[in-house]
């Protein structure tokens, strides 16, 4: 049996993920793992047809294909984006048909189900039999427990091969909108002063992203200023070597645009749009590749207090994984949401009153300082990161632990003396049966006695 590994990561062979590929490797001698590093070879893959044909004719000639890549920012990194995008536009669909596939991520497990989402809809779109998703925690591999559980994975995997075994499918085949986009009604919206930023990636792309843009442009008075990212000297996707976590200082410093773009725009900016098509189940490389270098801010809110909003073409509206991952983006950055509009949402003159509807709410909740209170992802997110900063990431994530540390976001519970002082004390009377019974009968009321106060106030 021979599997196609594609690798993810941009560190090529030297990377956590591919241990995790050679353990398998070792486990199972009979199986033949044929490893392609196309993430890192991407420049490569993209101008010559030789080497890319290489990669397609290994996957061609294997039983299955496992999927094994980093998590980036919620998905996958660009090179590997790219890598995929290359599967549709050269054609090369048929080498994956038919075929089993298996995803494997490592990470610290910070949304590496929405990457996993994402790599699974891609193999639906080829037509793939998919297997199933395993996320390993970077150090899983340390663990007994872990490795016998990557183990079982393989074995059941391997075994789903053989079998010939049918996948579930999860992912309906996407349905392409077909309205064309008209402008009309533009209704002038105020900011203030305000400065009001669009980014694209690149607009002659997509006929109705172009005419949704420039109506948004438009609609603020003065029109906003718009950027696509085509236009900047990107020189290259993250490296994943990690030097920015010293000091936010990035390896492409003064060697590309980016920085300065990312400093001196995005930054600076109050409101932000950030417009794209949908590219496989995702925006484009080249929007990952914005996401991915934005690394140098290392797990720090860097946009934090931007009203954000997004304007997308294509069947954006199916892939509710795509509109977690841009949710949860903006959520992490402690920003305000202020709407998707994509061109998949109904007629043009609803599509009009839709970004219409966006661009005054930017301006309002703007000009009132909203930002939305966290979710979950935020939520969950900050300790995720609060607790991998604070232990074994801290020597590499150094400029995140100062600004954790000035921040107030070591904030551990165990630090809250108060409640562990009332915990113990509740905890050894909650075992007496009177007054556990005396607790019940008033806990919905003593809920809601410190809220009193709070009424009162008049701020
Ligand atoms: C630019 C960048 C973005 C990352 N984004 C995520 C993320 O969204 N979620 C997560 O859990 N880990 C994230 N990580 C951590 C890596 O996924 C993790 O360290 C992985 O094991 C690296 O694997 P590799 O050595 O095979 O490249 C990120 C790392 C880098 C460098």
């Amino acid at each position: 049996m021979k599997i196609a590994v594609l690798n993810g990561s941009p560190k090529g062979e030297v990377s956590v993920t591919m241990q995790y590929v050679h353990f398998l490797e070792r486990r199972f001698p009979d199986v033949e793992f044929k490893f392609f590093d196309v993430a890192l070879k991407i420049k490569k893959l993209e101008k010559d047809d030789k080497a890319f044909g290489e990669v397609i004719n290994g996957v061609a000639a294997a039983d299955a294909v496992l999927w094994a890549f980093p998590l980036y920012f919620l998905v996958v990194c660009s090179q590997y984006k790219r890598f995929i995008e290359l599967i549709f536009e050269k054609n090369a669909i048929s080498a994956f048909r038919g075929k089993y596939a298996a995803c494997l991520t490592t990470s610290i497990n910070f949304f590496d189900h929405t990457a996993q989402n994402y790599i699974n809809g891609v193999c639906d779109d080829l037509g793939m039999n998919f297997f199933g998703s395993y996320s390993a925690e970077m150090n899983d591999l340390l663990r007994t427990k872990e490795r016998k559980r990557l183990k079982a994975f393989g074995e059941l995997f391997v075994r789903a091969i053989k079998d010939g075994t049918p996948a579930i499918r999860n992912n309906a085949p996407l349905i392409m909108p077909q309205v064309v986009f008209d402008v009309q009604d533009i209704k002038p919206v105020d900011v203030e002063g305000k400065k009001v930023l669009l980014v694209a990636d690149n607009l002659a792309d997509n006929a109705n992203l172009q005419k949704m843009v420039e109506r948004l442009r438009q609609t603020f008075s003065p029109p906003a200023e718009l950027i696509q990212l085509k236009d900047i000297d990107i020189k290259g996707g993250c490296l994943g070597c990690l030097q920015c976590g010293f000091d936010n200082v990035c390896v492409y410093e003064g060697k590309d645009g980016y920085i300065n773009f990312y400093n001196n725009k995005v930054k600076t900016a109050d409101i932000l749009f950030m417009a794209g098509a949908i590219h496989d189940r995702y925006i484009s490389s080249l929007w990952k590749c914005f996401f991915d270098r934005s690394f140098f801010n290392g797990h720090t809110p860097a946009l934090q207090g931007k009203q954000v909003g997004f304007v997308i073409a294509g069947p954006f509206n199916q892939i509710a994984n795509l509109r977690e991952i841009l949710k949860a983006s903006i959520d992490m950055q402690h920003c305000n949401l202020v709407g998707f509009v994509s061109d998949d949402l109904g007629s043009s003159s609803e599509i009009n009153a839709a970004l219409q509807t966006m661009a005054s709410n930017a301006a309002l909740q703007g000009k009132v300082g909203y930002i939305q209170p966290p979710t979950f992802y935020q939520v969950a997110g900050t300790k995720l990161f609060r607790d991998a900063v604070f232990g074994r990431l801290r020597v590499v994530f150094q400029a995140d632990h100062r600004y954790y540390k000035e921040h107030g976001m070591y904030n551990f519970p165990q630090k809250y003396y108060k409640w562990r002082m009332i915990n113990g004390i509740l905890g050894m009377l909650m075992k007496i049966p009177a007054f556990r019974r005396e607790f019940f009968k008033r806990v919905k009321a003593e809920m809601i006695k410190p809220t009193a106060n709070a009424l009162k106030r008049t701020e």
